[in-house]
């Protein structure tokens, strides 16, 4: 799976910077909470980029780790709420999971720009004030610290057409 290029481009608003937020939002409930939020005109901010995934647990701490590196200000999991994940206890597993990876990022500083949230199909106001408040905090604390310095989409086709390895050295991979 990879996230580069969801998380890669830089969000602009006016003159000021918005946070690049990715959203892990699975198929049965969150995704569908989106869905709604869209489809009922509820407002929230452009910052999201949401990944489908069929259940919260399929997120592995990887996949957040390399969202923070390939430019991610913020990561968001959202699942079904507790006693209505379709896979049983996919999103217990899944909350077991983010804690831990809470800290160990806690370690680095970068726990609070993680979060889990349950949001069902039918709460598409709850996932656009999620966002909005998750937008908020990820403003507050600012730039991802870590990320790695984004190179321009041009130079990015340039690299790998000419050379295909030269995404690896950049650090990035092939797909
Ligand atoms: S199917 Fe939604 S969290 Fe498991």
């Amino acid at each position: 799976m990879s996230t580069e290029a969801v998380v890669a481009e830089p969000v602009q608003a006016g003159n000021g910077w918005e946070p690049n937020i990715l959203a892990f939002c699975c198929n049965w409930c969150s995704y569908a909470g989106a869905d709604l939020a869209g489809v009922s005109r509820f407002q929230y901010p452009s910052t999201v980029k949401i990944l489908r995934v069929m259940c919260s647990s399929r997120v592995e701490p990887a996949f957040i780790l390399k969202a923070l590196k390939d430019g991610a200000d913020g990561v968001l999991i959202a699942g079904c709420h507790i006693g209505d994940c379709h896979y049983i206890d996919g999103n217990k597993n899944a909350e077991v999971r983010i804690n831990n990876t809470k800290k160990a990022l806690a370690k680095i500083g970068l726990d609070k720009r993680l979060r889990l949230e349950w949001v069902s199909a039918s709460e598409g106001l709850r996932f656009s004030e999620v966002i909005r408040d998750f937008t908020e905090e990820i403003k507050k604390l600012g730039q991802n610290p870590v990320k790695k310095p984004l190179i321009n989409a041009d130079e990015r086709r340039l690299s790998t057409s000419v050379c295909p390895s030269a995404a690896n050295v950049q650090g990035s991979e092939v797909k």
